[in-house]
């Protein structure tokens, strides 16, 4: 066993804002991005991947904004085998206190020759090509081999070997496909240890693919062959069927230490606030059922188990809930907190806001108490999180009348917007209440992205809940998710359509990008 071996600490590399924002749908804006990689520092994220820097102007901005606020974790830029792709990301890591420039480049024979139609033996000098260069402009430096787990032996020993000897501190080992079997890949890694000489000199490190679900299984057997990083997102996003989900694998590290003896510094307390997050961000919902932070995966719903829970929580449950920062609805404010009570809330959730910014949500909480009988904690930050989108918008939300119903009037919506400062109005029928809502949103403010996702959700349980719901517009191939809360939810689904608008002409480059902070 070598040092790095013997070493038990794993270092957990976040990919959500990189590998993550590659699903179809997820994009992300900058400000979005910042809070994001905002709530991974204080997550104990030990490396952000922060984007692709040579992908596209927003995604520079996005990683050379987040090395400008990050302090604590890693921040890192991907970038292919070019000097044009590893000057760029040098250039957006440069603010960082300690910045990380990832490059890859395809080892196996298929990749190679379909993808690249590159010689083995170019690639084998782009590989020291890269990471020298890379070594140029800092000290730590990542290669990954893509399609590393269908790449031969030979090939993929003497490329790890060549990049550790040109410079790289940690070797990428993807399972880029999701191909693998936790057997095989920990034989994978075990190989690359006993023939690759220098394979000490640098932390070797997976990223694994679940197309067969078996993501997080392969990095865990990974890790017990000798991995001593994690590449992961939150919720599993990712290219395809996603990235290994990091809540998965911190917990299984966590729950089973009796056979995974390793240490994370992840705050695993912060996981579900982290898993609300992404899903609220992306539009990504999470399904009930899945580990960790689904739904339904602290429920006991059977009459044995409840019955079992009452006498010892150990009979159903391997960890608890509180581990992952899952709270019971605490029931917080009602209509008669004052302001000062109000502040001291919304501090204790971990939020600072500007003077204006409490303001706007003080008195939408007042509205709220009006009508609502019970204000949780999960309706303040719904709150919150519906305020910080909304800085500086072009296109603001006023108010809303609808008819619907199942009588024989047709469905009409009656709303004003304002525009540039400007009040309009504008009273239109549609298919229903929700189409009637978005037509006249198009009568106000002609458009022609089209509606991809419509989703609601609860905030909290009860028919009088907060609800948040999602919109997805797609124009001219950019996708952007809007977000809207209120306890109407057609006043939630008008909010969501106007954020996502606004968020569409920041895209299009007509209005300037959202400050972080409100
Ligand atoms: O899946 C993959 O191979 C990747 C690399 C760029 C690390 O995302
Ligand atoms: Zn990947």
């Amino acid at each position: 066993m070598n040092t790095v071996m013997e070493s038990n600490r794993v270092i957990i590399f976040d990919t959500t804002l990189r590998d993550g924002e590659q699903s179809p749908g997820a994009s992300m804006n900058l400000n979005e991005k910042l809070r994001i990689a905002q709530m991974l520092q204080e997550m104990g994220i030990d490396v952000i991947e922060a984007g692709f820097p040579i992908a596209s102007n927003g995604d520079f901005e996005a990683v050379h904004g987040i090395a400008s606020i990050v302090t604590d974790s890693v921040v890192c830029g991907l970038a292919r085998a070019s000097h044009r792709d590893i000057e760029r990301c040098a250039e957006a890591i440069k603010p960082a206190r300690r910045g990380r420039i990832h490059t890859f480049i395809s080892t196996s024979p298929l990749h190679m020759e379909h993808k690249l139609q590159m010689a083995p033996s170019d690639v084998y000098a782009a590989v020291i090509d890269s990471v020298r260069y890379a070594r140029g402009f800092t000290d730590d430096v990542e290669w990954s081999a893509e399609d590393g787990s269908r790449t031969e032996h030979d090939f993929l020993c003497r490329c790890v070997e060549a990049a550790i000897a040109s410079g790289a501190t940690t070797i990428n080992i993807p399972d880029t496909v999701g191909y693998s079997l936790p057997d095989e890949f920990a034989a994978l890694i075990r190989m690359l240890f006993n023939r690759v000489p220098n394979i000490d000199k640098a932390i070797l490190s997976v990223h694994c693919h679940n197309d067969l679900g078996l993501a997080v299984a392969n990095s865990l057997a990974a890790v017990q062959a000798g991995a001593r990083q994690v590449e992961c997102t939150i919720n599993g996003l990712g290219e395809r069927a996603g990235n290994a989900a990091l809540e998965e694998v911190v917990m299984a590290v966590r729950t089973r230490h009796d056979h995974l003896p390793f240490t994370i510094g992840v705050k695993t307390e912060a996981i579900t606030k982290a898993s609300r997050l992404v899903s609220a961000v992306t539009g990504f919902v999470v399904q009930p059922n899945k580990a960790i932070v689904g739904a339904n995966a602290f429920a006991h719903e059977s009459g044995i188990h409840q019955d079992g829970m009452l006498k010892h929580a150990g009979t159903y449950e391997i960890m608890t809930p509180e581990s992952v920062g899952l709270r019971a609805s605490k029931l917080v404010l009602g209509k008669h907190s004052g302001r000062h009570a109000f502040k001291e809330k919304v501090r204790e959730l971990g939020y600072d806001l500007g003077d204006n910014a409490i303001e706007d949500v003080f008195r939408r909480f007042k509205d709220m108490a009006d009508k609502k009988k019970d204000v949780f904690e999960e309706d303040i930050a719904a709150l919150i999180d519906d305020a910080v989108v909304r800085v500086n918008d072009h296109v603001r939300f006023v108010s809303l009348e609808v008819v619907c119903g199942s009588r024989h009037r047709p469905p009409s919506a009656m709303l004003e917007l304002e525009i540039d400062g400007v009040a309009k109005t504008a009273t239109v029928g549609g298919d229903g209440p929700v189409d009637a809502i978005f037509v006249a949103i198009r009568t106000l403010f002609p458009h022609d992205a089209k509606l991809q996702l419509f989703q609601v959700h609860a905030v909290t349980a009860g028919s009088d809940a907060q609800a948040e719901v999602t919109v997805r517009l797609e124009e001219d191939g950019k996708t952007v998710n809007g977000q809207g809360a209120d306890t109407d939810t057609l006043v939630a689904a008008a909010r969501a359509y106007v954020n996502a608008l606004n968020k569409l002409l920041v895209k299009r480059g007509k209005t300037v990008p959202l400050a972080l902070s409100v």
